[in-house]
């Protein structure tokens, strides 16, 4: 397994003459940390899971809630993979001691908050800084050639849209690289990152911006030094990284997207979503970006061969597409 990351940096687009023995080391540790990560969290979820309801898994009602929700709430989970979606559900009939979908219908009817405890389960918002970290080499450097490049072009303004932030993880990441590649110049490049997502609770702990210090156990040293305040047991991101992002509830299934980006990542939310929602929410991507800007996906996502007109692939290993 560590012998991969070793493998992963020339596939993950850094160039032979960027990989010193301190980058080596630094991936392995990276690594290291992942797979312990990997196998806790798969403990978790395999202890957790939970048996479907018997006599409600049934498709008829398990498409009635869908529509209730889609309803009340104006959430689309109709194209949600379905087996996903029906996983999560039962960790809520089973934590509200409801046997059915009917049931648990009138549960949301009598009770609206449990819409928002029924959405934290729906919604996995896992995340860390610098997610996988072999895949934010190819970032960093993705990042630093993109504000090279606006830095002699007479356009002023770079726009990155993280979309499924969770909270807030990616884009504060994607904030602090940035920043490092301009903070010894002078320039006037106008930096944003839109940080997109549906889960209301995640924004709010967006906006507060403190983590746990196990968080950003993937940040370099001095940048953690630099980008974050400590107290006891958790980190605050500093509020010079903090002004770069701009927190907003936004729905991927809905027709609303960021305009004029340069960058758009949409990493571990396609998970979610069946074939079709994953092609349309391409072509929106597609529409947000400038002309040749760039998508990201997750590690384990693929680009559907459909959407395959609309992008170049970049780097099939880190998931980076070009807008044709
Ligand atoms: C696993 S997190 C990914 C966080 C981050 N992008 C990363 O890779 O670490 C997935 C996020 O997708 C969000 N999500 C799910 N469905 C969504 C939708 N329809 N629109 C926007 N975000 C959605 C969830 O709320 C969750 O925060």
């Amino acid at each position: 397994m560590l012998e991969l990351a070793l493998e992963e940096l020339p596939r993950v687009g850094v160039p032979e003459g960027r990989i010193t023995p301190e980058l080596v080391q630094e991936t392995r540790a990276a690594y290291q940390r992942q797979v312990t990560a990997a196998c806790l969290r798969a403990i978790g979820t395999v202890g957790a899971k939970p048996p479907h309801p018997l006599k409600e898994d049934k498709k008829e009602n398990f498409l009635l809630l869908v529509k209730k929700i889609l309803k009340d709430r104006n959430l689309d989970l109709r194209h949600y993979h379905t087996e996903l979606l029906k996983r999560r559900l039962a960790l809520r009939l089973i934590a509200t001691k409801l046997d059915s979908y009917l049931e648990y219908m009138r549960r949301l009817d009598k009770d609206p908050k449990e819409y928002d405890r029924l959405f934290a389960t729906l919604c996995i918002n896992v995340s860390e800084f610098f997610r996988d970290p072999p895949v934010w080499v190819t970032l960093r450097y993705l990042l630093e050639t993109v504000i090279q490049k606006k830095l002699s072009s007479p356009d002023r303004r770079l726009r990155i849209w993280s979309a499924g932030c969770a909270c807030g993880e990616e884009a504060y990441s994607l904030a602090i690289v940035a920043r490092e590649a301009t903070r010894r110049i002078a320039h006037n490049l106008e930096i944003k990152i839109f940080a997109t997502d549906i889960d209301r609770e995640c924004l709010k702990q967006c906006e507060i911006a403190r983590y746990p210090k196990a968080s950003i156990a993937n940040v370099d040293q001095p940048l953690a030094e630099r980008y974050f305040s400590r107290d006891r047991d958790t980190v605050t991101v500093e509020p010079e990284i903090r002004r770069m992002v701009e927190f907003s509830y936004l729905d991927l299934t809905s027709t609303d997207l960021i305009r004029e980006t340069d960058l758009v990542l949409c990493r571990n939310v396609f998970i979610y979503f069946d074939h079709n929602l994953q092609k349309e929410i391409l072509s929106k991507f597609c529409a947000s970006l400038l002309p040749g800007g760039f998508a990201v996906l997750g590690k384990t996502e693929l680009l559907p061969t459909a959407s395959s007109c609309l992008y170049d692939e970049i780097d099939g290993n880190a998931r980076i597409y070009r807008k044709k």
